[in-house]
């Protein structure tokens, strides 16, 4: 049965972690524009993620949006997301695992804290994230929603596989993240839950803003993508959402490089 657009997600729940600002963001009100119900999980900042919540509500769809606060590294912070999640919506059928950071330095100077703190979040937490999710998705039971028994969305980066001098924490982490997504995928699908990754390139938000604010910086940064645009956080939404509706339902243990062609080797158009 093809699903009304905009109404594709009609009956479901999905959390996105970080989802106060940033691709978070985006994707939080492009889930509730499709009418999911959204847990808008946060770690600081509880104005800005109420005003994401209090948007998804005031938009045309029926869905319904929380703010949640919990740091996606904290097992009991996570499980207490879940509760809350399926109190107000009786269950969970979306995971987006947004939430990540960066914590830059050259590897020599890099202290143990900035190493601990990217793993602990960008891959911990999606650890920790996910299996709740898969807990959940295997407790309920097959829902009337969707084909699959619940949907994970890995956000990864193309630094999933591009290396990153000054950034090795967080290139780590998405590294992990990738096996992370691909294993799961592997040990999930028989169960018909579905594991994907979203890897965006360079997208305009406040992570990257060095790399962006000037036009010097822009112009350096447009070297490394062959299709000569910044990304924008609408690119990632959109395939956010519909990665988790039924029409991605053969999707499954993918790596969704969203970058305007950042891991194409653009230094090759003319050398090599
Ligand atoms: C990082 C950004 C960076 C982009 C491309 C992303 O994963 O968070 O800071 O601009 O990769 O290098």
């Amino acid at each position: 049965m093809r699903q009304n657009p905009n109404h594709r997600l009609a009956g479901q729940t999905c959390i996105v972690t970080g989802a106060n600002s940033g691709i978070g963001k985006e994707i939080a009100l492009s889930m509730g524009r499709d009418c999911a119900n959204v847990i808008v999980n946060y770690v600081t900042d509880p104005a800005s993620a109420e005003e994401v919540a209090h948007q998804i509500e005031l938009s045309d769809s029926v869905a319904k949006a929380i703010a949640v606060k919990a740091d996606v590294s904290k097992e009991d912070e996570v499980k207490n997301m879940f509760k809350i999640a399926k109190q107000h919506f009786g269950t969970v059928d979306i995971l987006v695992n947004n939430a990540g950071m960066q914590r830059d330095a050259p590897f020599h100077e890099m202290t143990l804290e900035q190493w601990q703190k990217v793993i602990d979040v960008n891959l911990t937490g999606q650890f920790l994230c996910s299996r709740e999710a898969v807990r959940e998705f295997l407790s309920r039971g097959k829902s009337p929603y969707s084909c699959a028994l619940g949907k994970i969305v890995c956000l990864s980066s193309v630094h999933e596989t591009i290396p990153w001098a000054g950034h090795v924490n967080y290139a780590t982490s998405k590294g992990g993240v990738m096996l992370l997504m691909k294993s799961m995928a592997q040990e999930l699908g028989p169960k018909g839950i579905r594991v994907n990754s979203i890897s965006p390139g360079a997208i305009k938000t406040p992570i990257n803003r060095d790399a962006w604010e000037t036009p010097e910086a822009l112009n350096d940064l447009m070297k490394l993508i062959p299709y000569k645009r910044i990304g924008q956080t609408a690119d990632i939404g959109a395939v956010a959402v519909w990665l988790v509706t039924d029409e991605a339902d053969y999707i499954h243990g993918a790596s969704i490089y969203v970058d305007g062609g950042m891991t194409l080797y653009p230094g090759f158009t003319t050398n090599g």
